[in-house]
């Protein structure tokens, strides 16, 4: 397994650029499937969840070629399958993002099911009822789901609970369904609004996208496109919380500022000044961050896949602080391990108790899950003395060189 060696006590300082979005470019990918034209996609973030996702589209009979370093050309003309198999499927969970389009166009998909991960069993019933009532005939075995349709059928959908991949799959879906779509309770991540918007430019007939009621006229076909994914807010987000872990001064260029409201508003109230144009934020901080609550919900909430970078910095603030996972079940197994770097934090259900400390203390920790080896990273980069972080490969599925990135500012991680 590879492992980092981050040196302590490194203070940030710089600009940096955001990476495309993890989790816009995985339903965007899966999108190429609606259409036989060919799909040209720009800043495309180089992590192995998009490779995955590109080796699933190749086994189906995709045309996938990189034609640049973060751009590819993509064309789903005609598939040789319609069943995702492989056992990679159940290594990342963007892989339920093809069962929509996959059923939309072809009327036939075959999924192996998508695996929980640490953070929670991550069910995809939403995704089913979903496609239940869109016509589709959906069976399912114990690890295999299947979808059959001659032509999906436009319906009023409420999910149960908000549902990031689940509103994706509906969407794609729908897109090429009969008659009209609502969607309701519908989720409203950035995200969302970037898979529309490339939806729309592929011919689809979609409004309401960023708010929780969805509506999409069904057409017959879609056609090809060229569009470039919109930054990553959560690698931003984790490169905003690096520099006030640090008392440093970081500028993250290539990132639209709304949408990162919900973070910048929490580092703001931690004491940190907040500076922003139209396609960069900049946070700096020359004393301890003060301690925040904290309760994660779905956009335009407090987002989850910041809770445990925000963990760090209320572990090293001044006072106590209180953070609620509301979306998963299983988003706290970073706690152990920054325990192990002196953390004061107590987990009782959902809530996270902790109280600040002066500093953490350099230790070897091991990565639970994507974003809580950023948040080990960043807590290493603030402790005093030197820490080794096993596990590391999570890193690589979210963010795109991340270490290369820090080290430009003044970090001193070394892959092992
Ligand atoms: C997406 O996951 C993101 N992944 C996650 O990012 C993110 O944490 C999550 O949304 C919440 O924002 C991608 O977009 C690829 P959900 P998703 O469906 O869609 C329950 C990262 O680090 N649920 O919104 O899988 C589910 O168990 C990753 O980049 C059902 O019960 O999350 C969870 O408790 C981690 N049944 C809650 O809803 C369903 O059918 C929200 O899950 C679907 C979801």
């Amino acid at each position: 397994m590879q492992k980092m060696k981050v040196l302590g006590s490194s203070r940030l300082f710089g600009e940096v650029q955001a990476s495309g979005a993890k989790n816009a470019v995985l339903p965007i990918l899966a999108a190429t499937l609606l259409t036989s034209e060919a799909v040209v996609l720009h800043n495309v973030p180089q992590l192995t969840d998009v490779l995955l996702m590109q080796k699933l589209l190749i086994s189906l009979g995709v045309t996938v070629k990189q034609t640049g370093s973060h751009s590819l050309f993509i064309q789903a003309k005609s598939l040789n399958t319609t069943s995702i198999l492989s056992d990679d499927a159940q290594l990342m969970r963007g892989s339920v993002l093809t069962l929509g389009p996959l059923t939309a166009r072809f009327g036939l998909a075959k999924l192996v099911l998508p695996g929980g991960c640490s953070i929670g069993a991550r069910p995809i019933d939403q995704h089913i009822k979903a496609l239940n009532a869109l016509g589709a005939n959906v069976e399912i075995d114990e690890n295999h789901v299947q979808a059959k349709a001659n032509r999906l059928l436009g319906t009023h959908i409420k999910t149960d609970m908000v549902t990031v991949t689940g509103t994706a799959n509906i969407i794609m879906a729908a897109v090429l369904a009969e008659g009209l779509t609502v969607i309701e309770n519908a989720a409203c991540e950035p995200e969302i609004v970037d898979l529309v918007n490339l939806l729309k430019l592929m011919g689809a007939n979609i409004r309401g996208e960023g708010t929780s009621c969805i509506e999409i006229i069904g057409v017959n076909a879609l056609h090809g496109t060229e569009y470039t994914v919109m930054a990553d807010r959560i690698e931003a987000g984790s490169f905003l919380c690096a520099a006030v872990a640090t008392q440093g001064d970081v500028l993250v260029s290539g990132i639209q500022p709304t949408i990162l409201a919900n973070v910048t508003r929490k580092l703001h109230k931690m004491g940190c000044s907040i500076d922003f144009g139209n396609d960069w934020v900049r946070a700096k901080i020359q004393k301890r961050p003060l301690a925040v609550n904290i309760i994660t919900e779905p956009h335009p909430g407090f987002p989850t896949d910041m809770q445990s970078q925000f963990m760090v910095l209320n572990a090293i603030a001044e006072g106590a602080s209180c953070i609620t996972e509301t979306i998963f079940e299983n988003r706290f197994m970073h706690v152990p391990e920054l325990v192990k770097m002196g953390a004061q934090i107590s987990v009782n259900g959902q809530n996270a108790h902790i109280q600040g400390v002066p500093n953490l203390y350099g230790a070897e920790v091991k990565a639970t899950d994507l974003r809580a080896s950023a948040a080990l990273i960043i807590a290493a980069l603030a402790a005093k003395g030197d820490s080794i972080i096993n596990n590391i490969a999570y890193l690589d599925r979210g963010y795109e060189s991340m270490e290369t990135k820090l080290n430009q500012l003044g970090a001193k991680i070394l892959r092992i």
